[in-house]
């Protein structure tokens, strides 16, 4: 892998995030003040143990939830600063996601599926079509655009999640533990398809508990309790 690339403009910087969870009356600080710095079209694992805040700092990345202290700019833009609004158009526009569990609609077919971002984003009916068709080929699914998640592989189901992230062509995509649901053999082709994908510009930020696949990232940050760990055990500075 060439994890030699120079990265340039600023994509997330993050400065002592805390994100607190209000369940009933019971606070839990599941982000306890972290600092994280991802320049555009770096290529970075996040790891930790189960219930260190992984899937938490990547929702706030996201910015499918907000920070409850801390600063956070995405491009240099100041998210606590933008409205509902600007917010979705975030989401909709520079964010792409892939979950673990695919997260498509069961009901709708793999064209469909990619489709409906373009929709929101009020593209015409032709540019739908060739951008569906575009995608669905470059994730290798030309041959199954009709069909429905219920018949699909995992692995095909989460190529089509990948081609709807990156249906408005998003800068940043994000994965949360993209190949959890997957066998070794579909897992390796997923994660082909990342490298692919920053090779050709995009930012990737994936969680993983993989540790050959967070190898073979540019950077790896470890979470352990709601905090950066370093591994010299003094705090939530990155090195
Ligand atoms: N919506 C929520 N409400 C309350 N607690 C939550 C919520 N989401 C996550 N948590 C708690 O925050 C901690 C971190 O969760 P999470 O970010 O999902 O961890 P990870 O992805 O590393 O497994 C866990 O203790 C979890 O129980
Ligand atoms: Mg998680």
């Amino acid at each position: 892998m060439n994890k030699d690339k120079q990265a340039g403009a600023n994509m997330i910087k993050m400065t002592d995030i805390r994100k607190v969870y209000n369940t009933g009356s019971v606070k839990f600080e599941a982000l306890r003040g972290i600092d994280v710095d991802i320049k555009d079209n770096e290529m970075v694992a996040i790891v930790g143990p189960s219930g260190s805040g992984k899937s938490t700092l990547m929702n706030l990345i996201g910015c499918l939830d907000t920070p409850s202290a801390g600063e956070y700019h995405l491009q240099d833009r100041r998210v606590e600063k933008l409205s509902p609004n600007q917010l979705a158009e975030v989401r909709n526009r520079d964010v792409g996601f892939v979950f673990q569990a695919f997260n498509l609609l069961p009901y709708s077919t793999a064209y469909e599926n990619v489709e409906l971002p373009l929709l929101f984003a009020g593209a015409n009916n032709k540019e739908r079509k060739s951008r569906v068709t575009e995608l669905l080929n470059r994730v290798g699914l030309g041959d199954k655009m009709a069909n429905k998640p219920t018949e699909m592989s995992g692995g095909e189901m989460q190529r089509t999640a990948i081609a709807r992230a990156l249906a408005n062509n998003p800068r940043l995509i994000l994965a949360d533990e993209p190949t959890g649901n997957l066998d070794t053999k579909s897992g390796k082709e997923i994660i082909k398809i990342f490298h692919e994908l920053w090779k050709a510009g995009h930012t990737v930020v994936l969680i993983t508990h993989d540790m050959s696949i967070a190898g073979d990232c540019q950077r790896v940050i470890k979470l352990k309790d709601g905090l950066i760990d370093n591994g010299n055990g003094n705090g939530n500075k990155m090195v």
